[in-house]
């Protein structure tokens, strides 16, 4: 750890990326009263972390040995997913903001909690929303707690079959051949494979990693299911893994930024996703998370202040910059009450532009 006012010079900042941190939070006088969302608590992303890392290396084992996924690996997923859902539950009426979860090792582990937690929390607002549809295809809106942990270890187990994949594909650092996207996509089928076996699981959580490739329109895999024919589950983890893969590094290419993803996610409702999924991520997640330097539609420039459920594309703003590119003192905007007055780009950085120089000593 680094104490404050500590100057991040290149050996800190080589350090901080070999343990993962690709982002740091700012606490300046620009940056005052901002404050991360936080979709979950540091308790429960090291114990979840904890928990999946176990989990994956008990698989790893088994399927060296020919066994299954031990009992309790079950038990301790089965404990994690019902933690989360409490933590999703107790923040169901905020903004989602997941640009926070950078703490987990290891890529897969890492997208299987962020994965979890988006999917937790997109699935909880869908089934209060939508319901969930049973056996006689009847909406319901009873059990969904209960639903939701089954949903979880879904999400945390989704990925599971890339274990079984070979690291030189898993790794690549460019495109695919035909023949490695087949080992790829195996991973579902794999996954299923590695689970069967394992007592405790749900069917319901085999569905998520079974068809959570599948798309909307039925152009994805393995089955190439569509629409309501894809579990409501894995519809709801397609929009979550997604999001996630496209918000984090790869070894082939860097993360898109987060309200790109975002309408990414959005312009894909009915083709690659499910419309209710996608309107419940529309209204929920936040595109520009507090923190994001934005420029406005009348060329001012800020920082979000604070982002809200139901106005997630229209948030409080603290403009710092006005349309000439000028130091202001700051204020704040909310542009859910500011018709008219948008967001138009995330390109603003004030700690590293020339024109920002003087406000960071203004502040
Ligand atoms: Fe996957
Ligand atoms: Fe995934």
């Amino acid at each position: 750890m680094l104490r404050a006012g500590i100057r991040v010079s290149d050996s800190y900042r080589q350090a901080l990326l070999r343990y993962n941190i690709t982002s740091v939070w700012i606490d300046d006088g620009l940056s005052d009263g901002i404050e991360p969302l936080e979709v979950l608590s540091e308790n429960t992303k090291r114990r979840a972390t904890t928990a999946i890392r176990d989990a994956f290396r008990d698989v790893s084992r088994s399927l060296s040995a020919g066994t299954t996924m031990p009992v309790d690996a079950v038990q301790e997923m089965t404990e994690v997913a019902e933690l989360i859902v409490s933590e999703v539950a107790g923040n169901v009426h905020s903004a989602l903001a997941l640009n926070d979860l950078a703490n987990a090792d290891g890529y897969t582990m890492k997208h299987s909690l962020a994965v979890t937690a988006l999917g937790l929390s997109l699935g909880l607002r869908a089934m209060r929303r939508f319901g969930w549809v049973d056996a006689h295809g009847e909406r319901r809106f009873d059990g969904i707690e209960q639903r939701l942990s089954t949903l979880g270890i879904g999400l945390l187990l989704h990925d599971i079959g890339k274990l079984a994949v070979p690291a030189e594909i898993l790794q690549k650092p460019g495109p695919l051949t035909d023949d490695e996207w087949l080992a790829m996509r195996a991973h579902t089928t794999l996954g299923v494979g590695i689970l069967q076996r394992a007592e405790g699981i749900s069917p319901l959580a085999r569905a998520v990693v079974r068809s959570h490739h599948e798309r909307w329109d039925g152009t994805g895999y393995p089955s190439r299911q569509a629409g309501a024919q894809i579990h409501q589950f894995a519809r709801i983890a397609s929009v979550a893994d997604v999001f996630d893969a496209l918000t984090s590094d790869r070894h082939y290419r860097r993360a898109r930024p987060i309200h790109e993803a975002w309408q990414h996610i959005v312009s894909r409702a009915g083709t690659d996703f499910d419309p209710e999924v996608v309107e419940v991520f529309r209204s929920s997640v936040a595109p520009y998370p507090p923190g994001t330097g934005v420029v406005l539609s009348d060329g001012a420039c800020g920082l979000v202040k604070e982002v809200r459920q139901d106005f997630v594309s229209l948030p409080i703003v603290r403009v710092i910059m006005d349309s000439s590119g000028a130091a202001i003192p700051p204020f704040e905007i909310d542009l859910s009450r500011s018709p008219g007055l948008t967001i138009v780009s995330a390109d603003f950085d004030p700690w590293t532009s020339a024109a920002a120089n003087p406000i960071a000593v203004a502040t």
